[in-house]
């Protein structure tokens, strides 16, 4: 099936190049160096087509995108022509100033990531010292600079205690908006699952924490959150479904639906430097692969919720059932699920196991 219209949003991965190493990253385990990343015109021609083919949103991202010496300039090119820009940033190294001239450039937004609301559980999960204080200080500049900010608490077992200070701290900040996101178990985190993976009692503790301060803080602090996919009913619907209205294009330039569809094998994908967007867009064979409800198998197929969550999601039904077409197990359709909760429950309880931090390289 090709494409119904165009594209909405494009994540652009600049690099994989961060100072933190964090061990829940969804970046692949084979990360890429800087001389693998495309140059300067490279994405200039591709940010060119997004506004060409009717993108409405780039959000700049990574690994961490402020390493990139040419980022002012794509967020002025994307704001020239008229597209909303999102900075994903970790706020660690960002250079006094940046902020500033981002804002002049036309940035519309910010969202900067905390591992933890202490200091030590910050420095302790990123495996940085000093970043928590960092963390702050960039926090404040992008409110200096008049810039929205939402504060992402991406949650596992290393800090799951610390929500309610996590929601504290967005209000000391001025943040419009919290995201509190359980951690997606791909990548890095996948890899240290058994370290991360929270107790559910936790979980239910915690949706019921925020559940009451969405209500409380109605008006004043927006508060998303995200359950985690192993303790779920239904699935998420990931990236809004399968390449429907988003993709993501990675530091070498490849074009993927998702961040994560590397780990489809069978998938093959197009370099946004030698193939027009447009071409990828509408024939990607991996784009189209998990379009619309075509490939779907039962249960998906007859289900009342296809059109909701569009079957979950693809990498994780390849990754935990090995076949990217099946019904994702956090489906309690899925005769997976049961499976995958057994999973999470052995692992949450694996009190002694070390993470592997992040690092470029480690799985070359
Ligand atoms: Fe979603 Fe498929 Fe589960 Fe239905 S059976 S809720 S479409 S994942
Ligand atoms: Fe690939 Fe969900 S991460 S479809």
């Amino acid at each position: 099936m090709s494409a119904s219209g165009p594209p909405i949003g494009i994540l652009a991965e600049l690099t994989h190049r961060c100072p933190l190493q964090c061990s829940y990253c969804s970046n692949p385990l084979e990360l890429l160096k800087a001389n693998r990343e495309l140059g300067t015109q490279e994405w200039l021609s591709i940010f060119q087509q997004a506004a060409e083919l009717g993108v409405l949103q780039v959000h700049l991202s990574g690994g961490e995108p402020t390493l990139r010496p040419d980022l002012i300039e794509f967020v002025a090119a994307l704001s020239a022509r008229g597209i909303y820009t999102n900075l994903i940033t970790a706020g660690v190294g960002v250079r006094d100033g940046l902020m500033d001239e981002l804002a002049q450039a036309g940035l519309d937004h910010v969202q900067l990531s905390f591992q933890g609301a202490l200091p030590e559980t910050t420095e302790t999960v990123g495996n940085h010292r000093g970043a928590h204080q960092k963390k702050l200080n960039t926090a404040h500049r992008v409110r200096d600079a008049g810039l929205p900010l939402t504060l992402n608490a991406p949650i596992h077992r290393k800090n799951i205690a610390e929500v309610e200070r996590f929601i504290e701290m967005a209000l000391e900040l001025g943040a419009e908006r919290l995201e509190i996101a359980n951690i997606q178990y791909y990548g890095w985190a996948l890899l240290n699952r058994q370290a991360l993976m929270p107790e559910r009692d936790d979980v239910m503790r915690v949706a019921a924490l925020i559940e009451t301060a969405q209500h409380e803080l109605r008006g004043t602090l927006a508060i998303d959150f995200v359950a985690p996919d192993y303790y779920a009913r239904f699935p998420k619907p990931c990236m809004g479904g399968w390449a429907r209205d988003a993709f993501m294009i990675a530091p070498n330039g490849d074009a993927m639906p998702c961040h994560a569809a590397a780990s489809i094998p069978h998938l093959a994908f197009e370099n946004a430097a030698q193939t027009p967007l447009a071409q990828i867009w509408e024939n990607s064979a991996a784009f189209n692969a998990y379009r619309g409800f075509d490939w779907m198998k039962e249960p998906c197929r007859s289900c009342e919720r296809r059109e909701i969550d569009f079957g979950g999601c693809r990498c994780q039904a390849m990754l935990l059932a090995g076949d990217a077409s099946a019904t994702d197990p956090a489906c309690s359709k899925s005769p997976m699920h049961d499976r995958i909760l057994e999973l999470a429950i052995r692992d949450s309880s694996n009190g002694a196991a070390e993470v592997t931090y992040r690092r470029i390289g480690v799985f070359d």
